[in-house]
């Protein structure tokens, strides 16, 4: 028998000896299985070394070095604002790529019966009327997108107001100050999607504010409207920034925003 055979071998025997659950095999059987195909074995305790390693380099936290395990600080559920925006995104992120399967971003004349607007807005109307539950769908996306806002807004004065803006944690607060700013950006790109008198007068403030920019005014206008006045081009901008450039910067950014939460710990009340 080959010495693999023989591996093999002694590893079903010693299943059956140690007469474990069906369960129990089922799990050795396919970690083992696995383990000849890919080594996984050895990737796991490679990411297990790394995991300790990180873990020894964090700080002990105010809690753990005061022995303070059982005091309850009465503004703890205001810590758990950066948690809620960061669900407030998941749900905003899911329902939003439910709509996009009905939405369309065109500014041409729509040939929908009973609808003499843009196939933008019709497709809107379209997801309000006609679609089960569509009302449901937007309403949850609109809903969910203004309650991160709030949520990212609250979550910054709790930090603020704590001081966990401090040394060691600049980096963060920096960080976080770009990701209100594009949460706004996310905001107001998708304000624009429903192409309706609201939407269109938004965009006309926006492309005056561009233009009140000294010297590269007219220069940003054109970037992010696509010209001084709205049409096809300011639409389409609207619609790649919301539904694609932004959903992977935001997702990126959160991901190592909580990444260095996870590696500093929190800055715990005093
Ligand atoms: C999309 C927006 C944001 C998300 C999803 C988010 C998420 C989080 C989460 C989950 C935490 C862990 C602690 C907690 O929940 O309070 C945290 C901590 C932190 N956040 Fe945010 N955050 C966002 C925006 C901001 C903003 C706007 C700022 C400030 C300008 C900021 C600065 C910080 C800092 C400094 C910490 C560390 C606080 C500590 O250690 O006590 N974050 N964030």
């Amino acid at each position: 028998m080959s010495l693999k055979k023989q591996d093999e071998h002694d590893h079903m025997g010693w299943m059956q000896e140690k007469q474990l659950s069906p369960i129990e095999k089922g799990y050795l059987f396919t970690l083992i299985w696995l383990d000849k195909r890919f080594r996984i074995v050895d990737y796991l305790e490679l990411l297990e070394g790394l995991y300790y390693r990180t873990n020894l380099q964090m700080p002990k936290s105010h809690t753990e070095q005061y022995n303070l395990d059982n005091k309850f600080w009465y503004w703890y559920p205001l810590y758990a604002l950066g948690s809620f925006s960061t669900i407030a995104y998941v749900v905003a992120a899911i329902s939003g790529a439910l709509l996009g399967f009905y939405y369309s971003p065109s500014t041409a004349a729509s040939l929908a019966a009973g609808c003499d607007a843009t196939v933008a807005y019709c497709s809107i109307a379209v997801i309000m009327q006609d679609l089960q539950f569509g009302f449901m769908l937007r309403s949850i996306h609109r809903w969910s997108a203004q309650v991160m806002t709030a949520a990212v807004f609250l979550h910054m004065l709790r930090v603020y107001f704590t001081g966990a803006y401090k040394e060691p944690r600049e980096l963060n607060w920096i960080l976080g100050i770009v990701l209100i700013s594009l949460t706004m950006v996310f905001g107001y790109t998708g304000y624009l999607l429903p192409w309706d008198q609201l939407a269109f007068w938004a965009g006309q403030i926006g492309v005056e504010m561009s233009l009140s920019i000294p010297i590269i005014g007219e220069w940003v206008a054109q970037l992010l409207f696509g010209g001084f006045s709205l049409g096809q081009a300011t639409l389409q901008r609207m619609y790649i920034l919301h539904v694609f450039l932004l959903p992977f910067v935001v997702t990126s950014l959160i991901a190592i925003h909580i990444g260095i939460v996870w590696m500093q710990g929190i800055a715990e009340p005093h």
